[in-house]
């Protein structure tokens, strides 16, 4: 039988660690901004970005949210970007993705002052990450998932672990957080190329499914016992649910949920720990400007 990790309850106790710090960065007379930049209309960038700004609100953070429209041009974004740069009450920076596609979101990212990116995504912070450099800033989603493993008592070190997926956002920096000396686990990066990919997901005590694929990790490619983290949020139609759809994860849930000793659900897994994360490292970033 497996035991579920509770994201929701794990994000709210990294957010009362971060309501203690912001208390006493605002004693110090820094109160931590964030500033997060939509371009276009898309609905759930609009849920994300919307839910992010409430969060700083609730938290007492100082929060700027910036909407440009659907068709705004490289220089209007990099002239925001500029601006949130140089104001000295923002600490971290946010440029939701994915923006339109006349917008060069690499060039954007290279843009962001290191130091405020709070994504994790600017070659400094990749770099920094890699070299282990515990100044630089990793990217919300992967942090949240070490953070959910930690608490539900899942030990990485010698650990055999699959992280299913090479993107920038999730998969690669997993890949060096789980390798690190923080991680100490063994790593495969598993990705549509792999071959056997069901046998390579057999040999993991810790799989980290980050394709984009509904219920793509089913129960045949996990060992009895592996601890499973979900990082997938992928609709699909279902004419029974009011909406019309339903949202399930990279993993078929109940098939694998039997088989293993840990597992995240969707909704209610990893999501919940992006934003708090974010705003964990939006405090960082105000400590550090401090120094
Ligand atoms: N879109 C989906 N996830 C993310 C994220 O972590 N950061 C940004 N900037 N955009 C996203």
């Amino acid at each position: 039988m497996s035991k579920i990790i509770d994201g929701k309850a794990v994000a709210e106790k990294v957010l009362a660690e971060c309501l203690e710090d912001i208390q006493e960065l605002k004693s110090a007379g820094v109160t931590p901004g964030l500033a997060v930049v939509l371009v276009g209309e898309d609905p759930a960038s609009k849920v994300y970005v919307g839910s992010k700004v409430r969060k700083c609100a609730e938290l007492g953070l100082h929060s700027r949210k910036i909407e440009l429209p659907v068709d705004a041009s490289q220089e209007d974004v990099l002239a925001v970007v500029n601006e949130l740069n140089d104001d000295p009450l923002i600490h971290g920076i946010l440029v939701q993705s994915p923006p339109p596609p006349q917008i060069d979101e690499d060039a954007i990212v290279r843009a962001i002052d290191p130091a405020k990116d709070v994504d994790g995504f600017h070659p400094v912070n990749v770099a920094k990450l890699a070299l282990e450099d515990a100044s630089g800033f990793v990217p919300c989603t992967p942090a949240g998932c070490m953070r959910l493993l930690k608490e539900a008592g899942v030990e990485t070190s010698g650990a055999e672990a699959v992280v299913i997926g090479r993107s920038m956002i999730v998969g690669k920096p997993m890949a060096l957080l789980l390798m690190s000396k923080q991680g100490n686990a063994t790593v495969t990066v598993a990705h549509s190329r792999t071959k056997e990919l069901a046998e390579v997901c057999r040999r993991a005590d810790i799989i980290v499914a980050a394709i984009g694929m509904p219920e793509f990790v089913t129960a045949d490619m996990v060992k009895e016992g592996a601890a499973v983290i979900d990082v997938g949020i992928n609709r699909v139609d279902d004419s029974s649910a009011k909406r019309g759809y339903r949202l399930v994860g990279d993993v078929a849930y109940d098939e694998v949920a039997a088989k293993c000793s840990a597992i995240t659900p969707v909704p209610g897994g990893v999501g919940p720990m992006t934003i708090a994360m974010l705003i964990s490292n939006t405090i960082k970033a105000a400590r550090q400007s401090m120094a």
